[in-house]
């Protein structure tokens, strides 16, 4: 059912508005968005649609066929730990810029999957900015929309995050991936390969990332770029990075993934670019490694997942997004794609193919 039918089956009226924004898939370049880093995330072909109408309840009306089912928030209310809350934030956040004043009524329909890993939260906030200023008529700037989603998550969800997520659901194009500088905020888009496909598969194993250790991993790039004297990590010199050995193990290895995961990136968009997909599949394996050694974010049903997909023809499998469960992204070649994910999904009866 589409958003709009849903809207006029829940509220019994057609909706004013319509919006949409999809999920990503970050390639490569994990938990560095938050550490001056670059990262390659992609949009999948997967969306959040919403129907959006003015309102003149006295509150916002929400309603989620997948989510929470119908929400009755009131204006400025804080967050309560359920999905409405994405939209609630943005709403607060857009009446306190000036986007939008009074009450609306929304209706979601999504398919991306939730908790997996793959940014269902930036696309519910990016989709209810976007429908906001059409409500409005105003054409807002996509970095404007992302830099405000990317608020909405650290005060009002009260999530760490840095603004991969919002950048890629905003600013990408399905297609290509976005190279993006999480400093300046520069970014190139990246054409992805024809004959390769990256195919995002849920673990099954779900996560929330506001249960805590996200925000650890966060402290911990921050105490070691505190004892490194350095903004970030991801920015320093050779000589900088030689101290890394006099930092305490867990700091050091933090530390060591930041500064690897970066050249990865920088590497790993040359070769995307020069059509030397192996050395990009190279790149991933390794930032498998990476995030399981030195940063610690995976779980066993991820790590071997991840072993399946290569072993049966991958050219590189890795754990994708925030960690601790959620999806894992392969490189495979498109000619191979369904003899590949049969073998994957027969050893991994958990597993699930997301895009
Ligand atoms: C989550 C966050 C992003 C990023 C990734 C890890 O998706 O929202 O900002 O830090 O984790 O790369």
């Amino acid at each position: 059912m589409s958003a709009e039918q849903l809207f006029s089956e829940v509220y019994s009226t057609k909706p004013q508005v319509t919006s949409q924004a999809w999920g990503r898939v970050n390639l490569i370049g994990e938990h560095i968005d938050y550490n001056g880093g670059m990262v390659l995330p992609a949009p999948i072909g997967r969306f959040i649609n919403m129907a959006v109408s003015p309102s003149d309840t006295g509150h916002d009306e929400i309603y989620s066929n997948i989510f929470d089912g119908l929400s009755k928030r009131d204006v400025g209310c804080p967050a309560q730990g359920v999905w409405s809350d994405y939209v609630v934030g943005a709403l607060n956040l857009a009446r306190e810029k000036g986007l939008y004043e009074g009450n609306v009524r929304v209706a979601i329909e999504s398919d991306v999957p939730y908790g997996a890993g793959v940014s269902s939260s930036a696309a519910v906030i990016v989709a209810t900015f976007r429908a906001l200023a059409k409500l409005n008529g105003e054409a807002l700037d996509g970095v404007q929309i992302a830099k405000w989603a990317q608020i909405v998550e650290n005060d009002y969800i009260g999530m760490p995050c840095g603004i991969m997520d919002q950048m890629a659901v905003s600013m990408a194009e399905p297609g290509s991936a976005i190279a993006l500088d999480t400093d300046s905020l520069d970014f190139s888009i990246v054409d992805l390969p024809k004959d390769y496909h990256f195919a995002v598969v849920f673990s099954g194993v779900t996560r929330q990332l506001e249960e805590g250790r996200y925000a650890v991993r966060r402290q911990e790039c921050e105490a070691a770029a505190a004892a490194l004297g350095v903004e970030y990590l991801c920015q320093m010199s050779d000589q900088q990075i030689e101290q890394i050995a006099s930092l305490e193990d867990v700091l050091a290895r933090r530390a060591r993934h930041c500064v690897s995961e970066h050249q990865r990136v920088l590497e790993a968009i040359n070769a995307i670019q020069a059509g030397n997909m192996a050395r990009f599949g190279q790149l991933m394996n390794q930032s498998h490694v990476s995030m399981r050694d030195d940063f610690e974010i995976t779980v066993p049903e991820v790590d071997a997942l991840v072993e399946t997909s290569v072993e049966k023809g991958a050219l590189g499998a890795r754990m994708t997004g925030g960690g601790f469960g959620g999806c894992i992204v392969a490189c495979v070649a498109k000619d191979n794609m369904s003899d590949w994910i049969s073998a994957v999904l027969a050893a991994h009866p958990k597993a699930e193919l997301v895009a």
